[in-house]
């Protein structure tokens, strides 16, 4: 069952049907079981909207909701109960467990959907639904549409109107409860531990997926079903490579390595990025860049408040960055001008964050009627700015070249400022350099 109580997917639902017009109905489908070869599956994962309405974990589900319906606004199409197939693949909620544990007004065989759905649409004017995202799902729905279209001569009132509901959904999503905070809380506390782990294991002449092993152990450990995106551990000068998945170079003394890696809980993302050495102790050029973009960072965090834009982070890792690597010899020229050509991007290539949350991109606009939007209580984000010096990068002196750095914490906007969710990661160098030397004492 999900940490996050019954009442506010309810309250979800009403806030959601709140801002419905009249006379309108919302569709939405539990995500499809992906096939990942033959006869096996991968690992169940709801669909980020479905969950977030109903908190039900199975598939082949649909839920209306359908504001002032007489017979209850909130209906659920779910699997009926099989003993047969529950011995094979495990428990159903059935529709008597949808109504009694998830609150459905009222619940549908899913089998059944094609002969009460459209009866269900029928005289609505409006239809929400994700459109786009599930061509099969669209197909279907269109069918639905068909149907009552087919008996209009009949009387039946087809809706005139279809809508994304991406727009209402996603913006409600942005603004996490207290409920989702800690759930958000719980995800960091064990990516932290994860990350602390894999620091501590660290050793030339293991290879990087020795230490995504110890992130996953203490994911999975610490009760999470899965990462939330595939992991990054990148030695040397993979780190350069931004969504680095190979996993499988050894781990060499003299090299960093860059971990960029979170789980979920309940459908809840984290998202950590670490850059430590192989060998305990960072190089002075390791050192210089590390700190750089950790003093990004701090730039950052303090431009995370509500009133601040979302870009005013951003903004302020640029200017860090774009100084430390002129102090540095690494651009030339004066810092204002570098700043307007974008001449750091050929260090820093990406964003200083996203918004997190059931997605580790998660849901909502970062604009709003073309401006940027104004941070506020509630809203989640990551801050990870990062320099990247590539390999062959001639224009560059030699010490400097493959060094890939990225520093990546979870935050939640407060009511003067913002929470780390992740500070249970050492972060600076003596922090690192302290840990790694503890847990090599202790082995030895
Ligand atoms: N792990 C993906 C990201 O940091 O955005
Ligand atoms: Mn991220
Ligand atoms: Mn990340």
């Amino acid at each position: 069952m999900s940490h996050i109580p019954k009442a506010e997917y309810a309250r979800r639902r009403k806030a959601l049907m709140a801002q419905m017009v009249p006379n309108s109905i919302a569709i939405l489908p539990a995500a499809a079981v992906a096939i990942r070869n033959r006869d096996v599956e991968h690992v169940y994962r709801q669909d980020s909207d479905f969950q977030y309405l109903s908190g039900f974990p199975e598939p082949e589900a649909v839920i209306a909701l359908i504001p002032g319906r007489e017979h209850g606004e909130y209906v659920l199409f779910c699997r009926e109960r099989n003993a047969e197939r529950e011995q094979w693949d495990g428990l159903r909620a059935g529709q008597e467990g949808a109504i009694r544990d998830f609150g459905a007004d009222d619940a549908f065989p899913i089998t059944d959907i094609d002969e009460i759905l459209p009866g269900l649409i029928e005289g609505r004017e409006r239809v929400y639904s994700a459109m786009g995202s599930n061509p099969e799902f669209d197909r279907r729905l269109m069918d639905w549409i068909n149907v009552i279209r087919s008996k209009a001569r009949l009387g039946a009132q087809p809706p005139n109107e279809f809508v994304a509901l991406d727009h209402l959904l996603h913006d409600m999503r942005l603004y996490k409860s207290a409920a989702e905070v800690k759930v958000m809380r719980a995800a960091a506390d064990i990516s932290a531990r994860a990350h602390v782990r894999a620091m501590q294991a660290c050793r030339a002449g293991l290879h990087e997926y020795s230490l995504e092993a110890e992130l996953d152990y203490e994911f999975r450990k610490g009760g999470a079903k899965m990462p939330a995106y595939g992991s990054i551990v990148a030695a040397g000068r993979n780190g350069c490579i931004l969504h680095y998945q190979q996993n499988d170079a050894a781990l060499k003394d003299g090299d960093l390595v860059l971990i960029d890696a979170g789980c979920e809980i309940d459908c809840y993302a984290s998202d950590i990025t670490r850059t430590f050495p192989v060998s305990g102790r960072f190089s002075p050029e390791q050192k210089a860049i590390y700190e750089l973009v950790l003093k990004a960072q701090a730039a950052a965090f303090a431009e995370i408040a509500p009133g601040k834009h979302w870009n005013h982070a951003h903004e302020a890792t640029v200017r860090v960055i774009t100084e430390g690597l002129v102090e540095l010899g690494l651009l030339k020229g004066e810092v204002q001008a570098l700043i307007d050509s974008e001449a750091y991007r050929a260090f820093y290539m990406h964003r200083a964050g996203h918004w997190l949350g059931m997605d580790v991109h998660d849901v909502g606009e970062y604009k709003v009627g073309g401006q940027w939007r104004v941070l506020e209580p509630g809203m989640a984000l990551t801050v990870e700015p990062g320099i990247y010096i590539a390999a062959d990068n001639q224009a560059v002196a030699r010490k400097w070249r493959g060094i890939g750095i990225r520093i990546e914490d979870d935050v939640v906007v407060t009511r003067h400022g913002c929470e780390i969710l992740t500070s249970g990661v050492p972060r600076t160098v003596a922090e690192i350099e302290a840990l790694m030397q503890a847990a090599r004492q202790d082995a030895a």
